[in-house]
C-alpha cells in the first residue's frame, strides 16, 4: 500500500490531497482563489501566489488531518512541477520539497496534464487503452493519444487561445465575471444556439490542432456592431446574450468534438477520455457522449471535483511516476513550460 500526499498550486486553485495506491482518494482538499480574481476578469499571477502563500499550510494540513495520517506514515511527496504561472508553482514546490526533505521521503514531480490524463483512471477505474484524450482547460486543449499505462503522447494542441480561454474571455465581455464557462454553461441551457453562426478556425496542415481567438474576436465584433451592452450581473443576462452565448458555446463544442471524432477513426483507439475543467461543460458531454455512441467506444467522464483543478489527480499521476521510478532532487524547479509528451 502506498500512501501519497499530492500537492497542486499551478494556477489559481491551493490543493492538497492523500492518495492511496493511486486509486483511493483519502482526502481532497481545494481552496479556490475564484472570488478574488472575479474583479479582474482572469487570473492575476502576482495575486495568486501571495494567496497560495497563505493556504498552502492550512490546506496540507487539513488534507492530512482529513486522512487522518501523520507525515512520518506517508510513503512519498507529490507535487505539480509545470506547466503554470511559475510564482505559483513555486509556493508548492517549495511545500512539498520542505516537508519530503523533513520527513525523509521521496519527492515525485508531476506534470499537471499528466494529473488531467489520470483524473478519469482515478474515477472510473482501469481503462482501456490505448485511450484517446482530450484536456480542455482553462490553460490547455489537447488530444493526447495513452498508449499504455503512464503514457501520453501529444497528437494536438491549440495554436492560440485554450476552449476555456475563450469561455473566460467571452464572459469578461459581456459583463458576465469569472470563471467564465459555468456562467455560460448555465446561461445557454434552453436559449437558441442557432441564433448566430460562429465559425471556428479549421487547421488545413493535417494536424490535430485547435485554434479558439478568432471566435473570441467575432463575438467581440458582434457585440460592438450590434450594441449589445454587458450586464453587471449574469442574472441581468438579455435573452439576446443568451442566445449569444449558447451560439458561442455550440461552435466551440462543435470544433472539440469534431476534432475527437476525426482523430478517433484515424487512430481507432478503445476509450475516449473528456477531462480538465471544460469537461464540467454539460453540452460538451451531451455531445461527446454521442460522438462516443456513434463510435461504439466507452467514454470516460471524471465527476467535476476531479475534472477542474485538484490535488487527487495529481496523487494519481505521481502514483504511475513513482511506479516508473521517477523521482525528484532537492534541486527540482517549476518548470512554467514543461512539455509532456
Ligand atoms: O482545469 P481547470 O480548473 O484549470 C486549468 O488548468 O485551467 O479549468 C478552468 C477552466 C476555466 O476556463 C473555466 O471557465 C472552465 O474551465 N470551465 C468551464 C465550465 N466549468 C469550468 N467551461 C465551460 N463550461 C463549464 N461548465
Ligand atoms: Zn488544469
Amino acid at each position: 500500500m502506498t500512501r501519497l500526499l499530492a500537492i497542486e498550486t499551478s494556477c489559481d486553485e491551493t490543493a492538497a490531497a492523500v492518495v492511496e495506491d493511486g486509486r483511493r482518494i483519502l482526502s481532497s482538499v481545494v481552496s479556490t482563489q475564484a472570488a478574488l480574481h472575479a474583479p479582474y476578469g482572469g487570473v492575476v499571477p502576482e495575486l495568486a501566489s501571495r494567496h497560495h502563500l497563505e493556504n498552502i499550510c492550512p490546506v496540507i494540513e487539513k488534507a492530512m488531518a482529513d486522512a487522518g495520517l501523520g507525515f512520518p506514515e506517508l510513503d512519498a511527496v507529490a507535487v505539480t512541477q509545470g506547466p503554470g504561472l511559475v510564482g505559483s508553482l513555486l509556493v508548492g514546490l517549495q511545500a512539498a520539497k520542505g516537508i519530503a526533505f523533513v520527513h525523509d521521503k521521496p519527492l515525485v514531480p508531476v506534470h499537471h496534464l499528466a494529473g488531467h490524463l489520470e483524473a478519469p483512471a482515478l474515477a472510473h477505474g482501469d481503462i482501456p487503452l490505448p485511450a484517446l484524450a482530450l484536456v480542455v482547460s482553462g490553460g490547455h486543449t489537447s488530444l493526447f493519444e495513452v498508449p499504455g499505462r503512464g503514457e501520453y503522447r501529444l497528437l494536438g494542441r491549440t495554436r492560440d487561445d485554450a476552449a476555456g480561454e475563450a469561455f473566460d474571455k467571452v464572459a469578461k465581455l459581456l459583463g458576465l465575471g469569472y470563471p467564465g464557462g459555468p456562467v455560460i454553461d448555465r446561461l445557454a441551457e434552453g436559449a437558441n444556439d442557432h441564433a448566430h453562426e460562429f465559425t471556428i478556425a479549421r487547421i488545413k496542415d493535417g494536424r490535430p490542432d485547435f485554434s479558439f481567438s478568432g471566435i473570441k474576436t467575432a463575438v467581440l465584433y458582434h457585440v460592438k456592431r450590434e450594441g449589445v451592452t454587458p450586464v453587471e450581473d449574469p442574472a441581468q443576462a438579455t435573452p439576446e446574450i443568451r442566445d449569444l452565448v449558447a451560439s458561442f458555446q455550440r461552435a466551440v463544442v462543435t470544433a472539440l468534438v469534431r476534432k475527437l471524432k476525426q482523430t478517433a477513426q484515424q487512430r481507432r483507439p478503445r476509450s475516449l477520455l473528456l477531462t480538465g475543467g471544460v469537461a464540467a461543460n454539460r453540452r460538451l458531454r451531451r455531445d461527446a457522449a454521442r460522438a462516443a455512441e456513434e463510435l461504439g467506444l466507452p467514454l470516460f467522464v471524471p465527476p467535476i471535483a476531479l475534472s477542474t483543478d485538484n490535488a487527487a489527480m495529481i496523487g494519481a499521476a505521481a502514483q504511475v511516476a513513482l511506479e516508473q521510478g521517477r523521482r525528484a532532487g532537492w534541486d527540482l524547479n517549476a518548470d512554467p513550460h514543461l512539455p509532456l509528451g
